[in-house]
């Protein structure tokens, strides 16, 4: 690993810093062994587009096809762990006394972690809920030919993630909003904030005169707007920045 060195002028604003709010990706799993959305698709499923397995359309053409990709998918995050980079920022809310936590990740591993204020936004993979009066279902019957059905109205069961062409939930969505409007710092990590409305947070918080740092194995579109770009894996990074910091 790279032996990192942090500007004096960042370490110690982090020290002081009482509001903090930090956006993940699909980089900060990718260490955990994750495949990021598009690269998930696999065998039987390369033949289809994101699109064609992610969006109420699909479910309604093919509702078996769907529920089939998201339990396989469900199937890949088992046994998956949180790697240093998620401990880093369980680390960082110990230490920041308004410290919150927007992820673009369905699959849970930053409370698995330890993060406790997180927020969600395009929901979680595990979680399983109606798709016709939005019962969250604790159990249901996986393997059968059918796509299991909604105990309380017998709709058909999906997976409680946001998918193409969904609004996302909007307390979620207005407490990020939030976060980016008042925080001193903003972190992006693991993004390619390609996909809105989570990467306008960034510009937000920006524009609202937070110090904006940015960890990404690439350049972004954020890239030129941040005031720190720290270029490389998240999972070695994220670490170092808490050891500069927090550990002297
Ligand atoms: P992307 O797959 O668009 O971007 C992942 C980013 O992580 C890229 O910018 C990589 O350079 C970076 N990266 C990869 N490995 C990394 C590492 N070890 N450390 C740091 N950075 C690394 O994923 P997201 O930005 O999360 O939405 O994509 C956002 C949304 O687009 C997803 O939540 C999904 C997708 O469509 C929905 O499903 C609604």
């Amino acid at each position: 690993m790279r032996n990192l060195t942090f500007p004096h002028e960042l370490v110690s604003l982090l020290k002081r810093t009482s509001k903090l709010a930090a956006l993940t990706g699909a980089g900060v799993s990718q260490e955990s062994g994750l495949r990021t959305f598009r690269d998930a698709q696999d065998g039987l499923w390369k033949q289809y587009k994101p699109e064609d397995l992610a969006s109420p359309e699909a479910f309604a053409r093919d509702p078996k096809l769907i529920w089939d990709w998201y339990a396989w998918r469900r199937e890949a995050v088992k046994g998956v762990r949180p790697n240093p980079g998620h401990y880093a920022l369980v680390e960082i809310e110990k230490r920041i006394p308004e410290f919150i936590l927007i992820t673009q990740n369905v699959d849970g591993l930053h409370r698995m972690a330890g993060n406790k204020n997180v927020l969600e936004l395009h929901g979680n993979i595990q979680r399983v809920r109606c798709s016709d009066c939005d019962t969250f279902a604790e159990t249901w019957d996986e393997g059968n030919e059918e796509v299991p059905k909604c105990e309380e109205c017998g709709g058909l069961l999906r997976p409680d993630v946001v998918w193409f062409g969904e609004t996302l939930p909007r307390n979620q969505l207005e407490a990020s909003v939030e976060a980016a409007r008042i925080c001193d710092v903003f972190f992006s990590i693991g993004t390619s904030g390609v996909v809105q409305p989570a990467s306008s947070l960034a510009h937000a918080a920006h524009n609202q005169g937070a110090v904006v740092v940015e960890i990404n194995a690439e350049q972004t579109t954020l890239t030129p707007k941040t005031d720190y770009f720290f270029q490389g894996k998240s999972g070695e990074i994220l670490p170092e920045l808490v050891k500069a910091v927090w550990d002297h």
